[in-house]
């Protein structure tokens, strides 16, 4: 698997990684059309927030999700999952997170969505330790578009905006950075996961 080596590296220094072209474009557009036909089915609902993910409050949080389960994967999904868990264990190799497995949802977020400055490691579950985002866009996305993520290196800096390019992999230690993502004005979708210690 390309890149594996050098997200390891950047994580084991510093927390965080963006790593464009993880997925090529190919690979992007198979499970992009997974996620498409799954969101066609009407199989997404909306996310919540707060204790048990219970409350759907749009204005915290739009994006609607469907949550994945290995079983009733497609091909592509298959794959990349695949991907993931070679970089488990590259991670586990190097940086001692023992990381154990990994939940993951596909997420759409239609226009006007976003997801205020949050962390991802909850109050009454802290097992989450690595977040991992893979966007299933087109490979054009544009600043203009909005729908980036912004996130935090460093909580009191200024902040990086990154963009949601198709194939992009980004990924953090889970408990440490904070980030938002901009009201999209496309349709903006994603795999998003959380490698969990047990
Ligand atoms: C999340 C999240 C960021 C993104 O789902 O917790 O922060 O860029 N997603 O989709
Ligand atoms: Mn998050």
């Amino acid at each position: 698997m390309p890149n594996t080596e050098s997200i390891v590296d950047t994580l084991a220094e510093r927390g965080w990684c963006v790593a464009t072209g993880f997925l090529p474009e190919a690979a992007v557009a198979a499970l992009r059309a997974e996620c498409l036909q799954a969101h066609t089915d009407g199989a997404f609902h909306a996310a919540g927030v707060g204790r048990g993910r219970s409350q759907v409050r749009a204005e915290v949080r739009g994006d609607q999700v469907l949550w994945l389960e290995e079983d009733d994967a497609g091909p592509a999904l298959r794959g990349v999952l695949q991907d993931l868990e070679t970089l488990r264990q590259g991670v586990n190799q190097a940086l001692f997170l023992g990381l154990f497995d990994l939940e993951t949802h596909f997420a759409a977020y239609h226009p006007g969505a976003g997801y205020q400055r949050h962390l991802d490691r909850f109050r009454d579950d802290d097992r989450r330790s690595l977040t991992v985002i893979l966007y299933l866009n087109e490979p054009d996305w544009h600043r203009d578009d909005g729908g980036l993520l912004r996130f935090w290196p460093d909580p009191e800096a200024t902040p990086l905006d990154i963009l949601p390019a198709g194939g992009t992999l980004v990924t953090f230690l889970s408990e440490r950075f904070w980030h938002e993502v901009l009201p999209s004005k496309r349709q903006r979708l994603s795999l998003t996961g959380w490698f969990r210690r047990r």
